[in-house]
């Protein structure tokens, strides 16, 4: 079993680079099942949840070649409907795939994705969608049978917006009759970017980004070349590594205005921010760090439930005390045992996290309890004196493409052991 060795403590200095966005390329992966011809998608991180989505799409019938960061995907070879459940375990988004095979195929084979790390993770919101544009939905030993001769077009009201949810509608809705409008949709930037993605393959998809999304059904056999984002939650990741550990760092790559609201916190805290194009400098001098306003976590564009573990360890040796509400998943407070290990100062009640900033971390043996949550124990153990261990690397390797290599390039003392 593999472990991070980190020796915290030091300064950082230099320029990272931001990979691409592991939540847009993954629901673009299923939506080029619709492609029905070749596309060729930009900027696929090598992670984990990627490699698993590229076995579902061979598992599927399709062709697809990677070479470096780009996946070409042959989807007219596509000759199954369903994902067993070893394909599903490996990753649990892969409820994503839904609309797109019952859309193609007029019927989707998929095991129960069962719960998480973040706790309950319904998919309720995304079997309502669907049978609200005509499919037959059955459950049955762990597996949902959704079936359709023909799909319609519908209105569909969110209680809650939901990025999944949202995403398997709109890619569902793009290939049949009719048209569609999504209501209290999300507005994530990974929306935009499905959508964008989606109008290149011929579909007729406009509203991302706003509550409202329109999509008007068409038969389309497209073909497509696309470049995903970047990774927004990854350049949080970096931001908040900087504010931790001190320095002066140039996060590369990445589209700032998709993380202002984590800038502003850090701007609120005491670091300097500049913004250069698609590139973001972030200076933490010696002085001590001061706790932010409250930190809420809501949907997109508020600040991101992905981002929260992290910017807490940021906030672990601000002077004074910061708030944290986290409205998005129950369970997303995993890290806080581990954090303390190395000296923080945090306590919990159901949603809400309050941290009194201590003057020093030390290093701890600690374990990652979920992707971002071991992406919080990194960013901490590089504010910590002396040499962190982290264990169960599986969970950041799910997120972070060629993370120490990155962070090597700014003078971190990282080792992978
Ligand atoms: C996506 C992201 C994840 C991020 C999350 C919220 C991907 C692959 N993952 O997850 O990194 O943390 O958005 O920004 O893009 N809900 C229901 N019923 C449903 C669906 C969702 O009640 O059918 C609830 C969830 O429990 C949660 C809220 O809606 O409380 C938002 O979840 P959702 O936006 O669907 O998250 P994901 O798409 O799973």
């Amino acid at each position: 079993m593999s472990t991070l060795r980190i020796n915290g403590g030091k300064r950082l200095a230099g320029e990272i680079e931001v990979h691409g966005a592991k939540n847009s390329v993954l629901p673009i992966l299923a939506a080029s099942l619709l492609a029905n011809g070749e596309t060729v998608i930009h900027n696929c991180p090598g992670l984990s949840d990627v490699d698993a989505a590229v076995k579902i799409l061979r598992h599927l019938g399709c062709g697809v070649k990677r070479e470096g960061t780009t996946i070409t995907i042959d989807s007219s070879t596509m000759d199954r409907c369903d994902i067993p459940d070893a394909l599903m375990r490996e990753m649990r988004s892969s409820v994503i795939f839904l609309g797109a095979i019952v859309a193609r195929c007029g019927e989707a084979v998929l095991s129960m994705p069962g719960g998480c790390e973040l706790g309950p993770r319904p998919i309720d919101m995304h079997l309502a969608a669907l049978k609200s544009m005509g499919a037959e939905i059955t459950e049955t030993g762990g597996n949902i049978i959704c079936r359709s001769k023909k799909l319609h077009g519908a209105r569909i009201d969110f209680l809650t917006p939901s990025v999944g949810a949202t995403e398997n509608s709109m890619v569902a809705a793009s290939c049949i009759e009719g048209t569609t409008v999504i209501n209290n949709a999300a507005r994530e930037p990974e929306i935009c970017d499905l959508q964008d993605y989606l109008n290149k393959l011929g579909a007729n998809v406009s509203g991302a980004g706003t509550p409202v999304i329109v999509v008007e059904g068409r038969s389309f056999k497209g073909s497509a070349e696309h470049t995903v984002i970047p990774d927004r939650i990854v350049a949080a990741t970096y931001l908040t590594a900087v504010a931790c550990a001190g320095g002066d760092v140039v996060v590369k790559d990445l589209i700032p205005a998709h993380v202002s609201t984590i800038t502003q916190a850090l701007e609120e805290m005491g670091c300097h921010i500049e913004t250069h194009g698609g590139s973001i400098r972030i200076v933490k001098n010696e002085n001590r760090l001061v706790a932010p306003r409250p930190v809420i976590t809501r949907p997109y564009p508020g600040f991101p439930t992905d981002a929260q573990p992290m910017l807490m360890s940021a906030t672990l040796t601000a002077a004074g005390t910061t708030v944290f509400v986290e409205n998005i998943f129950e369970n997303r407070f995993r890290h806080v045992s581990e954090l303390r290990r190395m000296g923080a100062d945090v306590k919990t009640e159901g949603r809400v996290a309050i941290v009194s900033g201590v003057e020093k971390l030390h290093a701890a043996p600690v374990a990652a309890t979920d992707l971002r949550g071991g992406a919080a124990l990194v960013v901490a153990a590089l504010g910590a004196e002396g040499t962190s261990v982290i264990s169960e690397l599986k969970h950041i390797d799910r997120g972070y493409y060629g993370l120490e290599n990155a962070l090597r390039g700014i003078g971190v003392d990282i080792e992978r052991v």
